[in-house]
C-alpha cells in the first residue's frame, strides 16, 4: 500500500500539531542566571548558596528571611511579620503571603490609653505589651512546604550557623543599637545586642546562641515555634513581663493567603501588597492619578507638585479606610479605579496646593513623634527559572519592641503601634488612622509595606523598601523612575521627597530639591520641611526580557549587596 502526496502531507500536519500541544513551540523565555538583592551582604550570599544547592526563589527566600533575622535584629526577625509577594514560574499569577502579626487574643481597643484616654508614652512602642503574635516562623514553614524544594531545615541552616558562630557588627548596626539603647538595657535578655549595656563596638562579634535553637525549632515544621516547649517557653516569658500573649494566640496564628492589589500604569502592570497592607492600594491610586498627566514630559516643578497632590489624597484615603479585610470590608475596588483617580485629578489644582486640612476631614492633626525610617528590610529574587519572590518584612521600630524572651532569643516587634491606637494619634511615622485601623483581639494591623512586580512586554522589575510610612512614596518613584528610562541598578539611587497627607508637609532627602525649586513649591503653597537625612533601603532584580540582561540593584544608602550569578551546569 503507497501514501498518496496528499496523505503524506495530512500526516504530517497531524504529527505537528501533536507536537505543538504536547510542548508550546515557543518556551516562555527565562532569566539565564539567579539574581538576588538584600540589606546584608551575609544574607545575599545565603541566597545564592541555597540556589547553588539546588533551591528555587522560595527556599532562597527561606534563607534569606532566616539570615536577615539574624544579622539584622533592628530591622526584622523571627519574632515579627511581613508579606511575601510570589509568583512561580509557570504560574500568570501572583500571590501574597501574608504573615503579618495580628493583636492577641486579650487585646483591648485602648490597651495603651490612661484613664484620662490619652496614649501612654512608649507604650505600644516598647516593651512586651507592644508586640503582636509573630508571622514570619509559619511563612517560613509555609514557603517550604507549598513552595520550596529543599526540606526547611537545610533552607535554615545559614542562619543557624550565624546565630551560633556570630555575625561582625556594622555601622549600621550602631546607629540602629544607639537609637534604642534605653529599651534594649530594659530587656535583660536583649543585652546579647549590647555589650556590657552599651553599643557595640564595629566589629564585635554578636552571638545569639539561644536564638541558634529556636530556629533549629522552627526548622522542624510547621507548628515549632506555635506549639510544643518553644510556645510554652514564649507565652510563660511574655506574661512573666506582665504581656497578654497565649497560647491560643501562637496555636490559631496562620499565614493568609492573599490576591495581590494590580493596576494598570501606563504599559506597566502593578502588582503588589494588598490589605493589610495599604502599600498596593495607595500605589495604584497615586499612579492612576498621575497617569492623567503626560508625566514625562512635565517641568520638574510640575512632576514635584503633582507626585504632592497625588500622594496627599491617596495617603488621605488610607487613614479613612484601610484596616484588616477579615475584619472590615473596604471600598478596594472604588480606590484603585481609574474612575477614582479621575474625580481626584480633577480636584487637583495644576498651580496650587491644596491644604490637607480642606480635603474631607479624617482627623485632626497631633504632634508628630519622628521616625528614622530605616528599620524594616526588603528582598528581591529572581531564580533562572523564572520563580519571583518580593518581601518585606519588619518587626516594626528599630530592634522592635527591644524585649527579648528569655531563653529563646525571639526579639519581639512592636507593631502594635501600627493599629490606630487612638483614632487621631500618629503613630511613630506620624501616620494618624480611623475606626477602620482600631484595635481588636486577632486583628492585623494596617502596614505601609509594599513588595512590588513590575512587568511590561519587555521586563520585569521587583522591587521594595523599608521606611515606614514612606515605603509606598519610595516605591512610587521608583516605578517613575522605571518609566522614565533610569537603569534599574540606579533606581535605588534616585533622590527622594514624600508627602502622607498629615503633617501637612513636604518632607525631602538632602539634596533632592535645589534651594530655587523649594521657593518655588513654597510659592504654590506647598509647606517644606528642612531637608532630612536619607531614607529607605531598597533592593531591586530586573529582567530585560528581550535581551535577557539581568540587573540588581542595592540602595546606596544601606550595607546591602545584590548580585547576579550565572547557573553552573553540574553535567559540564
Ligand atoms: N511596621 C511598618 C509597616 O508595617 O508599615
Amino acid at each position: 500500500m503507497s501514501f498518496s502526496k496528499r496523505q503524506l502531507m495530512l500526516t504530517g500536519i497531524l504529527y505537528l500539531l501533536t507536537l505543538a500541544c504536547a510542548a508550546p513551540l515557543f518556551a516562555a523565555p527565562t532569566p539565564n542566571a539567579n539574581a538576588i538583592a538584600t540589606a546584608s551582604p551575609l544574607a545575599t550570599q545565603a541566597g545564592h548558596d541555597i540556589l547553588a544547592a539546588g533551591g528555587n526563589a522560595f527556599d532562597a527566600a527561606i534563607a534569606i528571611t532566616a539570615v536577615l533575622a539574624v544579622v539584622e535584629p533592628y530591622s526584622s526577625g523571627i519574632g515579627g511579620g511581613g508579606f511575601y509577594l510570589l509568583q512561580e514560574a509557570d504560574s500568570d499569577s501572583a500571590v501574597m503571603l501574608d504573615a503579618r502579626e495580628r493583636a492577641p487574643l486579650a487585646a483591648t481597643r485602648d490597651m495603651y490609653l490612661d484613664p484620662l484616654g490619652e496614649p501612654v508614652s512608649g507604650l505600644s512602642v516598647d516593651g512586651v505589651l507592644a508586640a503582636g503574635i509573630p508571622g514570619i516562623p509559619k511563612a517560613l514553614a509555609t514557603l517550604a512546604s507549598q513552595y520550596g524544594g529543599l526540606p526547611l531545615s537545610r533552607s535554615m541552616r545559614p542562619a543557624m550557623d550565624l546565630a551560633r558562630e556570630g555575625f561582625p557588627v556594622t555601622q549600621h548596626y550602631r546607629r540602629m543599637a544607639g537609637f534604642r539603647l534605653s529599651a534594649l538595657r530594659a530587656s535583660a535578655a536583649s543585652g546579647v545586642f549590647l555589650h556590657h549595656g552599651e553599643v557595640p563596638a564595629l566589629g564585635h562579634i554578636i552571638r545569639q546562641p539561644d536564638l541558634a535553637n529556636t530556629l533549629g525549632v522552627i526548622a522542624t515544621g510547621e507548628n515549632g515555634f506555635y506549639q510544643g516547649k518553644l510556645a510554652i517557653a514564649l507565652v510563660e516569658g511574655v506574661r512573666a513581663a506582665r504581656g497578654i500573649w497565649s497560647l491560643r494566640d501562637l496555636a490559631q496564628y496562620q499565614v493568609i493567603k492573599r490576591v495581590p492589589v494590580q493596576g494598570r500604569y501606563r504599559d506597566m502592570t502593578i502588582t503588589a501588597a494588598a490589605p493589610p497592607s495599604s502599600g498596593g492600594v495607595v500605589l495604584v491610586s497615586m499612579l492612576n492619578v498621575l497617569e492623567q498627566e503626560d508625566f514625562t514630559s512635565l517641568s520638574v516643578i510640575d512632576q514635584v507638585h503633582w507626585q504632592i497632590e497625588a500622594m496627599r489624597r491617596a495617603y488621605r484615603d488610607r487613614a479613612e479606610y484601610l484596616g484588616d479585610p477579615d475584619f472590615i470590608s473596604m471600598p478596594i475596588d472604588k480606590l484603585v479605579s481609574k474612575g477614582y483617580a479621575r474625580e481626584l485629578h480633577a480636584q487637583i489644582n495644576p498651580q496650587q496646593a491644596t491644604p490637607s486640612s480642606s480635603l474631607p476631614v479624617v482627623t485632626n492633626e497631633q504632634e508628630v513623634r519622628r521616625s528614622t525610617g530605616t528599620d524594616t528590610t526588603h528582598f528581591s529574587v529572581l531564580d533562572h527559572q523564572g520563580n519571583r519572590v518580593s518581601a518585606t518584612l519588619s518587626i516594626n521600630y528599630p530592634f522592635g519592641s527591644g524585649f527579648t524572651v528569655p531563653g529563646t532569643g525571639v526579639l519581639l516587634n512592636d507593631e502594635m503601634d501600627d493599629f490606630s491606637i487612638k483614632p487621631g494619634t500618629p503613630n511613630v511615622y506620624g501616620l494618624i488612622g480611623a475606626e477602620a485601623n482600631a484595635i481588636v483581639p486577632g486583628k492585623r494591623m494596617l502596614s505601609s509595606m509594599t513588595p512590588t512586580f513590575v512587568e511590561t512586554d519587555n521586563g520585569l522589575l521587583l522591587l521594595g523598601t523599608p521606611g515606614g510610612s514612606r515605603i509606598i512614596t519610595m516605591v512610587l518613584q521608583a516605578i517613575l523612575g522605571y518609566e522614565s528610562g533610569v537603569e534599574a541598578d540606579e533606581i535605588a539611587g534616585l533622590p527622594r521627597l514624600h508627602h502622607q497627607y498629615l503633617p501637612d508637609r513636604v518632607q525631602y532627602e538632602r539634596g533632592t530639591l535645589d534651594a530655587a525649586l523649594v521657593d518655588k513649591l513654597s510659592a504654590r503653597g506647598h509647606q517644606m520641611s528642612e531637608e532630612q537625612s536619607v531614607w529607605g533601603n531598597m533592593q531591586l532584580v530586573h529582567w530585560n526580557k528581550k535581551t535577557g540582561h539581568l540587573s540588581v540593584g542595592t540602595d546606596p544608602r544601606g550595607e546591602g549587596a545584590a548580585r547576579v550569578k550565572k547557573v553552573v551546569d553540574s553535567s559540564d
